[in-house]
């Protein structure tokens, strides 16, 4: 591991993308310890975790990276020497009816960690790394043609990417003004087991397990750039061990699909997985009202994460979301679970019916 760290902080690690990395952390260096600091939200949860609770090199922490007074006093008992930060709030839709909630959990949030971070490590800051997880959105929306490089201008167009944006900016600011080791990755759109349905693929998974309709914004005509999970958390390691301090990476898997086409295709495959005659998933289809501001299209060039660092996807799309559709037919006791509660009130308040 870089710089043989001893202590590694690892935050929204019960979140979908946070806890597959904590799990590739945990197994793969024995001889570190992985603190998972979360405030456990709607989207995160320990289920995501079970297999690890008995770990010697495994610590949960249940804090709120927006608290100022207890990220200091963490920071300085424990000691970190490294940090990979994922939590935030990250749905579109969410960050639509309440913005504020994103500024403080992503912007406050982030600059929180910053600081303590940068204080902690003041005497010997280049031994240290800070390593943000963002996401292609701050890039903005393309047209057709064209791809978001590490060097395209940031232009975010949600509450969302605009809070990620500026968290994205305040990291680098901090390498400019106080020399701390940063590097930023930005991802683009990841599936995959352990995703909260309130994101497309495991929200039209259990609709159409449910017969319920599946809510497609606007035309369908939107384009996003879809990552299994598993080979972001695999990006996400070898930058942590080898991306050069200061960079960014473009992470992505030159795999764009329009929405109404996946759709299609994930209803082709779950007729299949549930027995049901062909076509009959598709008739769940509903054009609903759009989203705000939608962008029309992601795409990202992952040729650095390529070149630089040999990395490359593992798995075929196809493969990807077989793998993806099976895990949430096995595991409904997780998708019960998750999609109790507030979950409902959610669900009532963006779909209404
Ligand atoms: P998620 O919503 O599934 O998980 C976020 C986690 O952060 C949750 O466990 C939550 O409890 C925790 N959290 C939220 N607020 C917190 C706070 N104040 N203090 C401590 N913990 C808090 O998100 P995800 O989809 O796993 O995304 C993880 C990161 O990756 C985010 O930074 C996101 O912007 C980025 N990203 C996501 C995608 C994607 O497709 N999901 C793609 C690119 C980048
Ligand atoms: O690109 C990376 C980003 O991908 C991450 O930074 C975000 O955290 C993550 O949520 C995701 O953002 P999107 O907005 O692209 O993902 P979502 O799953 O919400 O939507 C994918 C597409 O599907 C988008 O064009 C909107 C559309 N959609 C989504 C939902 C929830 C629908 O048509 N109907 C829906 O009900």
């Amino acid at each position: 591991m870089r710089n043989n760290y001893q202590k590694i902080l690892i935050t929204g690690g019960a979140g979908f993308i946070g806890s597959h990395v904590v799990r590739l952390f945990v197994n793969k260096y024995p001889d570190g310890m992985i603190y998972n600091l979360d405030l456990l939200t709607y989207a995160g949860n320990l289920e995501n975790l079970r297999d690890l609770e008995n770990k010697p090199n495994y610590r949960f922490i249940k804090g709120d990276i927006t608290d100022q007074a207890f990220i200091h006093d963490l920071f300085t008992t424990e000691k970190f020497d490294a940090v990979v930060h994922l939590a935030a709030e990250s749905h579109v839709d969410r960050s639509i009816k309440d913005p504020l909630a994103f500024i403080n959990t992503n912007v406050l949030g982030t600059v929180n960690l910053l600081n303590a971070a940068k204080d902690l490590w003041q005497h010997n800051i280049g031994d240290h790394l800070f390593y943000h997880i963002s996401t292609d959105e701050v890039y903005g929306s393309l047209d057709e043609g064209g791809f978001f490089l590490e060097t395209t201008a940031y232009d975010p167009q949600s509450p969302y990417s605009a809070s990620k944006a500026s968290s994205d900016h305040f990291v680098r600011a901090y390498r400019n003004t106080y020399g701390l080791p940063v590097i930023v990755s930005n991802c683009s759109n990841n599936y995959g087991p352990n995703q909260f349905p309130e994101k497309l693929i495991p929200l039209f998974i259990n609709n159409i397990k449910n017969n319920q309709p599946l809510p497609v914004y606007g035309k369908g005509e939107n384009v996003r750039d879809w990552l299994y999970v598993i080979d972001h958390a695999r990006a996400i390691d070898l930058i942590f061990n080898e991306g050069r301090i200061g960079e960014t990476y473009n992470i992505g898997g030159f795999n764009e699909w329009k929405n109404l086409d996946l759709v299609k295709l994930l209803c082709r495959v779950m007729d299949e997985k549930l027995g049901r005659d062909p076509g009959s998933s598709e008739q769940l289809i509903t054009y609903v009202t759009d989203r705000a501001g939608h962008d029309l299209r992601y795409a990202i060039d992952a040729t650095k994460m390529m070149k630089e660092l040999n990395w490359k996807p593992s798995l075929q799309f196809e493969e990807g979301l077989s793998k993806t559709v099976d895990w949430y037919l096995a595991n409904t006791e997780w998708l019960e679970h998750v999609t109790s509660g507030s979950y409902q009130k959610y669900y009532q308040e963006q779909y209404g019916n």
